[in-house]
């Protein structure tokens, strides 16, 4: 391997930056070139190449986004778009891959792979920590700390005016984020994507809640919950139980901004630098993860198999248990 190609694609992650600047520095350190490939699989259907230095990569480790760019990319997905990027990446002689993205990031690697022979390494780089071979992905510690700061206010309120706050936050089909941010943000419901929480179930809860003097209450909703959303949650509630005052918040995109948590820094530049280490050591079609505090190689087919994360037993339980 001479010289590989670093992309970002799919929803952009907080730690993206800090992933391509270890790619970057590590591949260069070790005596490789370095292509970044803007805008993901969009940019190697449009050769959209970066010859990288190790200073295109400075003062960028704090910042949010990706400046590779991202996309999401219907064409390549076709077998005449696979092979019209393929064509490209060797036309210009990138002979290697490091893909930073989510689930749809690393399926479209390991086609690329299996199809066309390039050797890929996979980082699970999504806020929504839905893939499997990591325990963590990068972004999700820092939009579960900002989807906390923004619980930490609205409790302020509705502490304030004694009222019942529906909070919907992203996760897409994970729970991951709203069960952690429930935890951390003293909430007194989730519901969750891989729980089904009817209705009348939580209306119980919150009356015994109310029973017990709480003058107000948070319920975090997860976007995937069954339940149709927070706006949907928050008005059949309201049908049957008006003890409180109740608002709904939606979080929406302001949890992929910002600057990374030093957690996710240092999950960035670890993953990016055994990706290209794996790379020089022979490894193909692997994601890169941390699992315990290790840095292990999953094959991509098993990863990408097993796509959902399972979420902790324990937290599961304390939220019912902490929130009496
Ligand atoms: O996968 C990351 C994510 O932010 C999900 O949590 C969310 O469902 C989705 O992307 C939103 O996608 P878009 O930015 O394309 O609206």
């Amino acid at each position: 391997i001479k010289k590989i190609g670093v992309f970002t694609s799919g929803g952009d992650a907080p730690g993206m930056n800090a992933c391509i600047r270890a790619v970057v520095r590590t591949a260069i350190h070790d005596g490789l070139e370095v292509v970044g490939i803007r805008q993901g699989y969009q940019g190697m259907l449009e050769s959209n190449f970066w010859d990288m230095s190790a200073r295109d990569v400075g003062n960028i480790i704090h910042i949010g986004g990706t400046i590779l760019k991202t996309a999401r990319c219907l064409e390549f997905k076709t077998p005449e778009g696979t092979k019209k990027a393929y064509d490209n990446l060797r036309s210009y002689g990138i002979d290697a891959l490091v893909a930073i993205g989510g689930d749809g990031t690393a399926n479209g690697a390991s086609r690329l792979s299996l199809t066309h022979g390039i050797p890929v390494m996979c980082i699970p780089g999504t806020i929504d920590n839905d893939l499997y071979g990591s325990d963590f992905t990068l972004g999700f510690d820092t939009a579960t700390n900002t989807v906390i700061e923004a619980i930490d206010k609205i409790r302020d309120t509705a502490a304030s005016h004694n009222r019942l706050f529906f909070i919907e936050v992203m996760g897409r089909d994970s729970g991951c984020i709203a069960l952690r941010a429930g935890i951390a943000g003293g909430s007194e419901a989730v519901l969750l994507p891989e729980r089904d929480t009817a209705i009348d179930e939580l209306i119980e809860k919150l009356s015994s809640h109310a029973n017990n003097h709480k003058s107000s209450s948070i319920v975090i909703v997860a976007e995937g919950d069954k339940n149709g959303g927070a706006y949907h949650v928050a008005e059949r509630v309201k049908e049957k139980f008006d003890f409180y005052d109740s608002k709904v918040t939606i979080l929406g995109h302001l949890q992929r901004g910002g600057s990374p948590s030093s957690f996710d820094r240092v999950l960035a530049s670890r993953l990016g630098f055994a990706a290209v280490r794996a790379l020089l050591n022979g490894k193909d079609r692997q994601m890169v993860g941390l699992r315990g505090n290790a840095i292990v190689l999953t094959p991509l087919e098993e990863a990408l198999h097993f796509s959902h994360f399972k979420l902790e037993d324990d937290l599961l339980e304390m939220i019912n248990v902490l929130s009496i």
